[in-house]
């Protein structure tokens, strides 16, 4: 391996820190390059078990570089936060071990407010947003009037900034979103003390990441959220305010873009979503509470419990095209045990009209029914399981038709939340 990607192939939440966490044993970088602390990876290492939202999840393997790129938008109280707690369980001691970008946005506590309100606003029509200010903070970006941390770090620009965007964000929180105001002292204070504790950090990593690359190292990127919650290509508006496509990985982390060699996505064997917006596949009945259950479905982040479904494969394959998918792990094929029969869905019908890609309109979406084909299930425990070859024959065949209908090839299948209970393909 020399640029590896990885990225969520559905809504998110497809287990990415565990196979992050893995293939890091054969990477010296770790780079996330978009999102922010929306994001949350469980990873489980022995009886452990960590929740991380804006630190790489490789920071888990000793000796790795961990990046948080350009394209990430940081709120520093959660990063300073994390690194504590990190810190606490003997990880990151060493200073050279994380680097963050001196153009990475920050997420100020007016985006937070701005979110929340807006989501309460909203109603009904609530997007479901993680309430981090995620979107928001995106919008001053591209505006153009976002706060960067190198500006952070800077006393006199970073009060400038702050004094003009408060001023301007308050009379919008109060006039249009009926929020208190907020105070300018209390956020320049608490920032300017997360600015001494992140400024060891902070770096030039787009040059780090050249360098490293041009030396030889191995690099793996890390995505966030999934590919239906890209902001170009997936469920708009219910989706979140970055690219979470591989192509992302270029202008979010500053490397040239011919430079990834491998793409891998992370896909379930099922569909989970998190927040609102078309789910085709979403059972919400008995089937979808045995999934949750038993998978587990609750957010990382927020604790919601996740909207469960059959497998899509018009979305995965429509995700394999965007990335340009190299390979696929599959995830949680033991959460399947005991469901008979097994259904995929192979094509929408909406307005009259068959689909076998994903489409742009959520009326559309949202009014698709599913083309089911049913597959048997089995009712062996699959955790022990570490060959294809010792697979009940029908879990097999269930991986092996996922796999065709994706029109990529499989390298893993996860079996179990620990770092073992995985089988490796090829
Ligand atoms: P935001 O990113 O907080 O603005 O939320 C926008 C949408 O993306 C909502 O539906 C969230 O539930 C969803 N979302 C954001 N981050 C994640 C994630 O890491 N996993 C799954 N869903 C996410």
């Amino acid at each position: 391996m020399s640029t590896t990607v990885v990225v969520g192939v559905q809504w998110g939440d497809e287990g990415k820190g565990k196979f992050v966490d893995i293939l890091a044993h054969d990477a010296d970088i770790v780079v996330r390059f978009q999102g922010g602390h929306n994001a949350g990876h469980t990873l489980v290492v022995g009886d452990e078990r960590t929740v991380l939202h804006l630190i790489p999840s490789g920071v888990l393997n000793p000796g790795k570089i961990c990046v948080i790129g350009n394209g990430v938008v940081v709120d520093p109280a959660v990063l300073v936060d994390e690194l504590a707690a990190l810190r606490a369980r003997g990880y990151l001691t060493d200073d050279g071990c994380l680097k963050i970008s001196d153009e990475a946005h920050l997420i100020l506590p007016y985006h937070k407010a701005i979110d929340l309100a807006r989501e309460r606003l909203r109603g009904r029509g609530e997007i479901g947003t993680t309430g981090r200010g995620i979107g928001p903070a995106y919008e001053d970006k591209v505006a153009r009037t976002g706060i960067r941390i190198v500006d952070l770090l800077d006393e006199a620009v970073f009060e400038e900034k702050l004094e003009r965007n408060i001023r301007e964000k308050n009379q919008y929180l109060k006039a249009i979103l009926q929020e208190e105001a907020l105070d300018f002292g209390a956020i320049h204070d608490a920032f300017s003390a997360h600015a001494e504790r992140i400024r060891p950090y902070v770096t030039d990593t787009a040059l780090y990441l050249h360098r490293e690359i041009e030396a030889g190292r191995r690099v793996l990127f890390e995505g966030a959220q999934g590919t239906m919650l890209d902001v170009d290509h997936g469920t708009y508006p219910y989706v979140t305010s970055s690219n979470c496509v591989a192509g992302a990985v270029a202008a979010g982390s500053g490397i040239g873009a011919g430079v990834v060699k491998r793409v891998i996505g992370i896909c379930k064997a099922y569909t989970t979503r998190v927040g609102n917006g078309p789910f085709p596949t979403e059972e919400l009945g008995e089937i979808g509470a045995r999934l949750r259950e038993t998978g587990d479905e609750f957010g990382a982040t927020t604790g919601r419990p996740r909207r469960c479904g059959w497998f899509d494969a018009v979305l995965v394959r429509q995700a394999a095209r965007l990335n340009g998918l190299t390979g696929i792990a599959l995830t949680k094929l033991d959460v399947l045990t005991g469901l008979d029969p097994l259904r995929i869905c192979t094509a929408y019908r909406a307005d009259g009209e068959r689909f076998e890609r994903v489409p742009a309109s959520m009326r559309l979406l949202g009014a698709a029914v599913p083309e089911y084909e049913e597959l048997p299930g089995w009712t062996e425990p699959l955790s022990g399981v570490r060959r294809l070859e010792d697979l009940p024959a029908n879990a097999r065949r269930y991986v092996a038709r996922l796999e065709e209908l994706s029109g990529t090839p499989f390298t893993m299948i996860s079996v179990g939340a620990r770092r073992e209970e995985t089988i490796v393909l090829g």
